[in-house]
């Protein structure tokens, strides 16, 4: 096939967005028992999953469940405890460049469990170098938030709060058993946010439901307008993992992409056309430390806890639960070890790091070089969406999605997945 015929044959494949591989067992080949090396890492993010959510959202791709008794959360801390002090006696000698602690909803623990995450938190940073532009953050609901949580988080030193809105829209949300606060509500959340001493709120929105529409995207850019947070994040619905096919042609989200991001720019937010993060300030993505060297540098990063994905120079791994019907069955008091270890060869690497970089909508040649792609493949693809306008030359060596290449970014990015096989 040429690259002309596997590009037109991938335009609409609705599988092709951030997701790789489209399903584990994909890697079945490249499966080796035990945990996955990251032999001298000398940048290293953390990322803790905490699975309980107050309610289940039918959209959600993520390992999750309902919150359990305060017994349950608390032991799965003191686990999750556990596994980071093992990490960190076996793996030496990093910097640490990020920490997210998402879910999940961390915030849907007890308050007397949320300060113990602060506490698994804070010592899991303890005789680690942290880098220049170490940039915690932590994933909330506005329905979970105290107070008193605000007040940990912030005596935890982390000043990032990312908050789930996804739409403002009640009937889809509903839709999706997901109930949701009202602006006053969310209002007097961020302002006692603020005066508690968090300094930067990100707030995340989604596209690609059914019923979603010029009038409910225009309501949830009045809301943006109206909580004026730093930072706003933008979803695309992934309906991979999801029982039903619920996802819209590739026209229809371009469409409501495109609203979004001119009625964001609009307001003064800064962030390049393809790029789901958008920020007011002009030195940041829009990210925190752990994404922006996981989504934007291609570094390595463990994550602790179930479910949670690492990857290193050498391949990815998935934690126990990874794969559960039933997550809360995965639970345990031994430890969320990496069931899923995969030492990759230098295509897969490739790959990975391409779907990771669609959210960005860039990527960085000199780091698909650095995983090993081959040359010649690597300018064949590049020349052939240069002369197409797919992708287009950014400053040093990155290169950016443009506005054509955006309407089927992930058939663009796929282009470099693999033999194209
Ligand atoms: C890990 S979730 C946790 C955030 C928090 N529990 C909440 O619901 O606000 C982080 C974000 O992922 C996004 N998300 C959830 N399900 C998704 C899906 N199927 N496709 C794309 N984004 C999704 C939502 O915007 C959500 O805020
Ligand atoms: S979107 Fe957030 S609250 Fe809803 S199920 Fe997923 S993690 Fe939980």
């Amino acid at each position: 096939m040429t690259i002309a015929e596997l590009y037109e044959s991938r335009k609409d494949d609705p599988r092709l967005n951030t997701s790789y591989p489209l399903h584990p067992e994909d890697w079945a080949k490249y499966r080796v028992e035990g945990p996955l090396p990251f032999n001298d890492e000398k940048r290293l993010s953390f990322y803790i999953h905490i699975p309980f959510c107050r309610q289940l959202c039918s959209f959600c791709e993520y390992t999750r469940m309902l919150c359990p008794d305060e017994g349950r959360q608390e032991s799965y801390l003191r686990t999750v405890a556990n596994d980071i002090r093992h990490f960190k006696e076996q793996n030496h000698g990093f910097t640490l460049m990020g920490c997210d602690i998402g879910g999940g909803t961390p915030t849907a623990l007890s308050e007397k469990n949320f300060l113990l995450l602060m506490e698994v938190y804070r010592n899991a940073l303890a005789g680690l170098e942290l880098s220049a532009g170490y940039e915690p953050s932590i994933e909330a609901t506005f329905d979970t938030l105290t107070e008193a949580k605000l007040k940990g988080i912030v005596n935890a030193g982390i000043h990032r709060l990312s908050l789930g809105v996804q739409s403002s829209c009640d009937a889809i949300m509903k839709r999706h058993h997901r109930l949701g606060s009202d602006e006053r509500q969310m209002s007097d959340w961020l302002a006692m946010a603020e005066r508690i001493g968090i300094k930067k709120v990100n707030l995340d929105f989604m596209y690609g439901f059914q019923g979603q529409n010029e009038a409910s995207i225009d309501r949830d850019l009045e809301l943006i307008g109206h909580l004026h947070p730093h930072q706003v994040t933008l979803y695309e619905l992934r309906t991979n993992m999801l029982a039903s096919n619920a996802s819209l042609s590739k026209e229809a989200l371009y469409d409501q992409y495109s609203r979004y991001y001119d009625g964001i720019i609009g307001m003064g937010y800064m962030g390049r056309f393809g790029q789901n993060t958008f920020s007011m300030d002009a030195d940041d993505f829009g990210v925190s430390s752990y994404l922006r060297e996981r989504m934007i540098n291609g570094a390595s990063y463990k994550g602790f806890g179930l479910s949670a994905q690492s990857m290193s120079r050498a391949g990815v791994s998935y934690n126990v639960g990874k794969l559960s019907k039933n997550p809360l069955e995965a639970l345990n008091d031994s430890g969320y070890r990496e069931e899923y270890t995969y030492l990759l060869p230098s295509k897969e690497l490739v790959a990975k790091y391409m779907a990771i970089s669609a959210y960005n909508g860039s990527f960085s040649v000199n780091r698909l070089l650095e995983l090993g792609i081959d040359k010649g493949f690597l300018d064949e693809r590049l020349g052939f969406c240069f002369s197409h306008g797919l992708l287009s030359r950014s400053e040093n060596d990155r290169v950016v999605i443009t506005k054509t290449g955006f309407a089927h970014y992930g058939a663009v990015f796929s282009l470099f997945f693999g033999d194209g096989d």
